[in-house]
């Protein structure tokens, strides 16, 4: 057993420090491989920070790759060579010991054994070689008929030759703007929803005119009220967990807001991509209008984000110039991708995600909203992220700079708004991504600390 005694930066967090040390001590080589570190409760008596402290800085030196060991057996050190678990944090942007809250995913919920019995299975089958030659343009045939399986779970009911297969919902948000848009047209958009929205539409020249929302979602009087002056002909939805209210149009207003579209001659674009997560989702608006509506759906919140595959349900007709679209975009699935989501979706792994990532969100809501009590909050069952609005005091960016020094990424409300007079006064943490529940316990503490620390000396004269 080591009797390491470790130096800490004082800038950081006590955890992000003790785990930063263990990390310097490794590469400066006071530490090295196989090295057993001191049992969690001397340590933090050593240093003089609670047990806790030291537990998450174990954990945060485990998430970075650097320890091994078993609960109860101790924790020793491993080699510091790279891992998929550091190298994802580089990649993603976000340093080692912030904790993202920012990024809409959900928790890594699948096996290592079904990714490695999925690519196997895919290296014994010498036929699919083919997967490293250029795809067709729409895809492989046994591709897109997974993706009429899964579509049909969200009861869309197409053919195989119909579907259009993409690398993630973004992609097929991209290829559908750039085959019926023009540029410079006018666009229908919810006024606070999916933050990518904004470039996408400024890239394709596209002017963005906000509909209204209430509490359950967009308002069809809204939609109405563009609709009748002629003013656009294409309108983005998201009507399940809504991005970011979480909100969930019920049947009445999908029903309304298709008959509209049909009076007005409108194109809808769907993008249900959190819909599986919900419990009792009404019928999507392309079955109640599948004639003029794309309805989007991807694995990236149901499955694994990293599949990076989508499924797209085009109006009749549509599929040829779509498919045509993603190969001048790039927006065409890797293979090898399509093919391990085809077998888990053949093979019910898809499912099986699918239900462990809705049990371990339900649990995580639940987390959070022990420390939410009394503030206003939108957090539906089976949305990955809770909506805060923060108390007059605290503007939205300012609280995001002030979590991101405790160490908590959360994203401001301001980056959701379509249109700068949309006024809000909130906050967006996403629970899916933590490591672990126990963080998401802690950081939604830490955050409900925060919240109620205000930033100036006199709030009162602010309520
Ligand atoms: C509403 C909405 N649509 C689309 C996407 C992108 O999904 P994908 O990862 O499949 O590209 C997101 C991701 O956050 C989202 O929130």
């Amino acid at each position: 057993m080591t009797n390491w005694m470790p130096t800490l930066s004082p800038e950081k967090p006590r955890y992000v420090a003790i785990a930063d040390a263990i990390a310097a001590d490794l590469t400066g080589g006071k530490l090295k491989a196989g090295d057993r570190l001191p049992p969690q409760r001397e340590l933090a008596w050593k240093l003089g920070v609670t047990i806790g402290t030291v537990t998450r800085a174990y954990q945060e030196a485990s998430k970075r790759g650097l320890l091994s060991g078993e609960v109860g057996r101790g924790s020793y050190l491993r080699d510091p060579r790279p891992n998929y678990a550091a190298a994802q944090s580089i990649s993603n942007g976000v340093e080692p010991g912030l904790l993202d809250m920012q990024m809409s995913a959900p928790p890594r919920v699948t096996q290592a054994a079904d990714f490695e019995a999925g690519l196997t299975e895919i290296m014994r089958d010498p036929g699919w070689i083919e997967l490293l030659d250029y795809p067709s343009a729409q895809g492989f045939a046994l591709h897109r008929a997974a993706g009429v399986k899964w579509l049909k779970k969200s009861g869309i009911d197409i053919s195989s030759d119909q579907v259009v297969l993409s690398s993630g919902a973004q992609s097929s948000l991209i290829s559908v703007l750039s085959t019926i848009t023009t540029p410079g047209e006018r666009f229908l958009i919810e006024p606070l929803t999916y933050p990518t929205m904004q470039p996408i539409c400024r890239q394709f020249g596209l002017q963005m005119r906000t509909l209204q929302n209430d509490a359950e979602g967009v308002t069809p009087d809204s939609l109405e009220h563009y609709a009748r002056r002629g003013e656009a002909r294409i309108v983005y939805i998201v009507p399940t967990l809504q991005n970011p209210t979480t909100a969930t149009l019920s049947m009445e207003r999908r029903q309304a807001i298709a008959d509209i579209a049909r009076h007005y001659d409108l194109t809808i674009i769907e993008d249900d991509v959190f819909r599986l997560l919900a419990d009792d989702a009404p019928p999507p608006i392309q079955s109640m209008a599948p004639e003029r509506t794309y309805h989007i759906t991807s694995l990236s919140k149901t499955t694994a984000p990293g599949l990076r595959m989508a499924f797209m349900a085009p109006p009749p007709g549509a599929t040829e110039a779509l498919n045509r679209q993603q190969m001048i975009i790039g927006g065409r699935p890797n293979a090898l991708s399509a093919e391990l989501a085809r077998r888990w979706i053949e093979t019910g792994v898809a499912d099986r995600a699918l239900t462990a990532i809705r049990q371990e969100l339900g649990v995580r809501r639940d987390i959070a909203m022990q420390y939410l009590g009394g503030l206003q909050v939108r957090c539906a069952p089976g949305s990955m992220f809770a909506w805060i609005t923060l108390p007059p005091y605290w503007r939205p960016s300012d609280f995001a700079a002030a979590a991101l020094a405790i160490g908590i990424k959360v994203t401001p409300g301001s980056a959701f708004a379509m249109d700068p007079s949309v006024q809000q006064n909130a906050i967006r943490a996403c629970f899916g991504p933590a490591p672990s529940r126990e963080m998401v316990g802690d950081a939604f503490e830490r955050l409900r600390a925060l919240i109620d620390k205000c930033p100036v000396e006199d709030c009162h004269t602010m309520a």
